[in-house]
């Protein structure tokens, strides 16, 4: 498993509540056309989705298999009235005695998962959480155009006294993020380096392993703003909407 000890604390600056709340106007549409009432983010880290969620008038749980990230998760959501816990999207039956409307694993979360039966064991999980006509929200910034092009370094976040870059390397279906963090100091600057193994998951190879899981795909989006994912190239995100394929 990829370590969030360390990388908890700094994890802000990597993907920040601003950033999040970006997505507003994404998820404000998606619960108005699928009715949805209830919602669990299965991979929630500091829990800003959960929150922004709860906002829009969502009954939210979360979980997440850091512990870590979930207690800084509960100091983030202190003032809301959200149930979150230490748990592995792969055994959500065993924490979860619910169904949801939505589940989402969004952030390259279900990218952690190395191997196509971890990726499809986890999304069978999800697809036994929702409510018949649930929907799950995947999201990843492993796209295919970041897969056509191997880039080695990307300037993750810059800011006037702070940078992450990510420096990758490929091998065969995985990629490691190498995550360099540079903070200025008053006399000079300090840095950390995290590093996560993430797999290389295409659209193809989604759709392959949500079809064995039991799903069908409704919608698909290169962005958060609804365009269009364009596998060969350009899309940023690859974002899959789905639905339980009925038995
Ligand atoms: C890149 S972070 C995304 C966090 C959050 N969703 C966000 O958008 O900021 C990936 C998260 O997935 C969690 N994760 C990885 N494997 C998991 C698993 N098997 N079950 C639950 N969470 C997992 C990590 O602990 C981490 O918090």
């Amino acid at each position: 498993m990829n370590d969030y000890k360390q990388l908890a604390y700094e994890y802000e600056v990597l993907n920040s509540r601003e950033d999040i709340y970006k997505q507003k106007d994404f998820f404000k549409r998606i619960i108005e056309k699928y009715n949805i009432k209830s919602s669990l983010d299965c991979a929630c880290g500091l829990g800003w989705h959960l929150e922004m969620l709860d906002e829009l008038g969502v009954k939210c749980y979360g979980s997440d298999i850091s512990s870590d990230m979930i207690s800084l998760c509960k100091e983030n959501l202190m003032s809301k009235n959200i149930v979150v816990k230490v748990e592995d999207y792969k055994k959500l039956n065993s924490s979860w005695d619910i169904k949801f409307d939505m589940i989402i694993c969004v952030t390259s979360a279900i990218n952690h998962m190395l191997e196509d039966k971890d990726i499809i064991e986890a999304l069978k999980s999800m697809n036994n959480r929702l409510s018949d006509n649930g929907i799950l929200v995947i999201a990843s910034g492993v796209s295919d155009a970041l897969i056509i092009n191997k880039p080695k370094l990307i300037p993750a976040k810059l800011y006037s006294d702070k940078a992450v870059y990510f420096f990758l390397e490929y091998l065969d279906d995985k990629v490691i993020f190498n995550i360099f963090n540079i903070r200025k100091t008053e006399a000079s600057f300090e840095h950390s380096l995290n590093s996560m193994t993430l797999s290389l998951i295409s659209k193809k190879r989604l759709e392959y392993c949500s079809l064995l899981a039991g799903f069908k795909i409704i919608e698909l989006f290169g962005d958060f703003e609804f365009n269009e994912y364009i596998e060969a190239d350009m899309s940023k995100r690859l974002i899959m909407l789905l639905k339980k394929t009925p038995n």
